[in-house]
């Protein structure tokens, strides 16, 4: 018996789907076809799959071409398949000739004639109009983001808007980008959605305006730094039925996923203590070591290192304590947000002018999870257990900058799936910006 394997994502299955399953078979007997996990995609750099992998597997059992279905959920699988399946031909379109080659040492590869004008990237773009992203503020955050934009399909960056036009058409000449304007509603006019990266005290007007254009908005942390204010532009943005999302990276990469779901799991019992630290040394004369109004660590990093804390042990704390070293400017130069649970405690540490080790510790009674340095970009993580020979690594993807994981999800928002935001929830952020608020209460207070 001539055994035959594929693979593939089979999204919105399609023609050329149906020819490539339908060929397969028929260079044998037998066809084994693995279909990949959301997992396994979103880890290649393949975002916005729009069907789940049940359906996408209930599309290529219906064609009746497939004698067995596998699940292809990591690199190196391949090979792995083939021996256990004692497979003679593996076989992919023509989109990937010589991408396989290595499988000859195993078995005979076969690259079969791709079908024209057929793609579920095409299916996508046709289902979804392509988003056109505009981008408020021209920083440093905003220029990691466009590279990031490409890698997420159904999203394109259209425009950009600075208040002076000077450093608008600057980086709209640097990054290619036919618009720019220093006129918000000029702006609104040509784009779908909004990347807010502007200083931090103007994201609530900027998000305000958005919402009322009926713009989708992912704004960078700390999104507001008032509760009231999370509420309410929240509120409008459901009143104007259009999507806001906190651009916390950390929240939607996989590897944080990952871990935040071995915790869920129980593995290390129930959770009493969570430490999650983050400290960069900045120039003195930064922006966020010289602004006394909004600078200083925990403006600056608090998101990432709450996040943890709140995704863990939720939102409902006891108390909540500021412990900070300021520099001669009133700024906090480092921060220690001590949380107080009715069984578990918490730490935050920031540090602009302190350096300590960026590592995340989640402590349960039955072991303890250490993502070491930087957490915040999780690639791996250990599961610790009094009796060592427990103990489990797991490792993850985070790709480049790690935005268009943050990208991926807010697209998937707009399209009108996976619009729950579970990774970062409207609560969590409300939350978190009465976190803020409270701690700028205590840095006044100084
Ligand atoms: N395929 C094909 N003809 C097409 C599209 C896909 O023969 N017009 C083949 C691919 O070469 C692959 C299999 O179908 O062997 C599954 O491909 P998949 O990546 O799931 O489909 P695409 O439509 O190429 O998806 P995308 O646009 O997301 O890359």
């Amino acid at each position: 018996m001539k055994k035959v394997i594929t693979y593939g994502s089979f999204d919105l299955f399609h023609e050329g789907h149906y020819r490539l399953l339908q060929r397969a078979k028929a260079l044998g007997d037998y066809l084994i076809v693995g279909v990949t996990t959301e997992h396994y995609d979103e880890s290649r750099g393949k975002m916005n799959v729009v069907d789940s992998l049940m359906d996408r597997i209930e599309n290529v059992r219906k064609t009746g071409f497939a004698d067995e279905i596998i699940i292809e959920d990591h690199v190196g699988q391949k090979v792995e398949d083939i021996m256990k399946y004692g497979v003679d031909i593996f076989t992919v379109g023509s989109d990937w000739t010589g991408v396989f080659d290595y499988l000859k040492d195993y078995c005979q590869v076969v690259y079969l004639e791709r079908t024209k004008d057929i793609s579920s990237t095409m299916l996508r773009a046709k289902k979804y109009n392509i988003i056109r992203l505009g981008i408020i503020g021209t920083g440093r955050i905003a220029s990691r983001m466009i590279p990031e934009v490409k890698y997420v399909s159904g999203i394109n960056t259209d425009a950009v808007y600075n208040p002076h036009i000077e450093s608008a058409r600057r980086f709209a000449e640097q990054f290619e980008l036919n618009k720019y304007m220093d006129d918000l509603e000029e702006f609104y006019a040509e784009i779908d959605a909004v990347y807010i990266a502007s200083p931090h005290q103007t994201h609530y007007e900027y998000i305000k305006s958005a919402v009322q254009h009926r713009k989708h908005v992912l704004c960078e942390k700390p999104m507001v730094l008032k509760k009231e204010q999370a509420k309410e532009v929240f509120r409008m943005a459901e009143e104007n039925r259009v999507v806001l999302m906190e651009a916390v990276k950390t929240a939607y990469c996989p590897g944080f996923n990952q871990l935040l779901s071995i915790v869920r799991s129980g593995a290390i019992g129930s959770v009493r203590d969570v430490e999650a630290c983050f400290t960069k040394l900045e120039n003195p004369l930064s922006r966020e070591l010289t602004d006394k109004s909004y600078g200083g660590s925990f403006t600056e990093l608090g998101s990432y290192t709450i996040l943890p804390v709140l995704k863990i042990l939720g939102k409902d704390f006891k108390e909540l304590e500021f412990k900070s070293h300021w520099a001669a400017n009133g700024l906090d130069i480092y921060t220690k947000a001590y949380f107080t649970y009715e069984n578990a405690l918490a730490t935050s540490k920031n540090g602009l002018g302190v350096k300590s080790e960026g590592q995340l510790i989640i402590s349960g009674t039955r072991g303890y999870i250490i993502v070491e340095a930087p957490w915040w970009k999780t690639t791996s993580f250990e599961v610790r257990y009094e009796d060592r020979s427990q103990n489990e690594k797991y490792f993850s993807k985070f790709l480049k900058e790690g935005l268009r994981y943050e990208i991926g999800d807010f697209v998937s928002g707009i399209n009108g799936f996976g619009d729950k935001h579970f990774k970062l929830t409207k609560g969590e952020s409300i939350t978190m910006a009465g976190i803020m608020e409270k701690f700028m209460e205590t840095r006044h207070a100084e």
